[in-house]
């Protein structure tokens, strides 16, 4: 056990740690979770890369931390998951930019929208959670090979609970469309793609981690009507869950705590291709309604059918 838990925040989990050099790109960086990410490993000495759609949000967001952390080495760069043209113009800026990314922490993500689409044709929360981080990771592999720490951290979410990935139809294009089925599904390929990530590139020593972060106030509420707000709290209250609001700090706690920890380290630790919760590496479970991972998420071949299907997708190829 890592001994640290629901409370620990990102301070607690960091604590000691030097994170100099280390070069640390966020999608999502200004806003929540992402941007205590932010805030706390560069409080380490990291060098932070922070990606997000909307310049004018990513200087808000910088001249916020730096308030709080005047040292911080704050880079901001533009990037659009809803656009695979955009996500490509981005991670070639990246590319020539930056000598390496040590940790890629894919933290955006949209909750529970409306029926909408991405520029690309796919459905928003799908292509936006998953299929927007697939490419864009393919695309900084190069960069995330140069590094030392070579590590993936994806944002999923107990959310994952509430559905598989539909493979004959992940875009609804067949089926009734319900936004919370689509996250659902969404963060079960967060977790898939994790597992898939471990299978092609453990190899070379590059480990991925999904992360769930607990429930946080945050903007990812921004969809939710007061009736889903209300169906949600009395589905959540319903089974004697226990359920807690946790601040962002401890919610990101994890996050900084994949990203980091050494008992995950491949070869004598854990290694990757597991799903955390609480700053642990969570059990295998298709029951419980207040942890655990569903196994549809951490099935192999699942995983290497999603990893074909968003190739096939999106077009983005892996280096081999
Ligand atoms: N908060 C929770 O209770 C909770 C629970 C489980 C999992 N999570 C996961 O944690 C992650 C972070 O969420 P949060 O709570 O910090 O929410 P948040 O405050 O809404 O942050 C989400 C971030 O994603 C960005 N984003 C959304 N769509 C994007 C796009 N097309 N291109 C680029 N960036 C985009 C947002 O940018 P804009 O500001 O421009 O919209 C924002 O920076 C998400 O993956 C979420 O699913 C959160």
């Amino acid at each position: 056990m890592s001994g640290f838990g629901w409370e620990s925040t990102t301070d607690d989990v960091l604590a000691g740690k030097d994170l100099s050099g280390q070069t640390v790109f966020i999608t999502g960086a200004n806003s929540g979770l992402g941007q205590e990410t932010a805030r706390a490993m560069a409080a380490k000495g990291a060098h932070i890369v922070m990606a997000g759609r909307d310049q004018a949000k990513l200087d808000e967001a910088v001249a916020a931390i730096t308030a709080s952390v005047p040292q911080a080495q704050l880079d901001t760069l533009t990037v659009d998951l809803g656009s695979l043209e955009s996500i490509r113009a981005a991670t070639s800026r990246a590319r020539q930019r930056f000598a390496k990314i040590d940790i890629l922490i894919n933290n955006a993500g949209v909750m529970a929208c409306p029926f909408l689409h991405t520029h690309d044709g796919f459905e928003m929360q799908f292509g936006t959670n998953h299929l927007g981080h697939f490419a864009l990771t393919a695309e900084l592999m190069p960069l995330i090979e140069r590094g030392s720490a070579k590590r993936i951290v994806n944002l999923s979410s107990r959310g994952h609970h509430f559905a598989p990935v539909d493979f004959d139809d992940p875009n609804f294009q067949h089926r009734p469309y319900d936004p919370w089925i689509s996250y659902g599904q969404s963060k079960t390929a967060n977790v898939l793609f994790t597992v898939g990530l471990e299978q092609h590139f453990a190899v070379l020593g590059i480990h991925a981690y999904a992360v769930h972060p607990g429930g946080i106030q945050t903007n990812l509420g921004r969809h939710m009507t007061p009736e889903m707000i209300e169906a949600l709290m009395a589905r959540v209250t319903s089974h004697d869950t226990g359920f807690q609001w946790k601040t962002i700090p401890q919610g990101a706690a994890t996050s900084c705590w994949a990203a980091t920890a050494e008992e995950l380290e491949g070869g004598s630790g854990a290694g990757g291709g597991v799903y955390c919760e609480d700053c642990h590496v969570a059990d295998v479970d298709d029951e419980s309604a207040t942890g655990g991972v569903r196994s549809y998420a951490v099935n192999s071949s699942y995983a290497e059918q999603l990893w074909t299907l968003s190739e096939k997708l999106t077009g983005a190829a892996f280096p081999e």
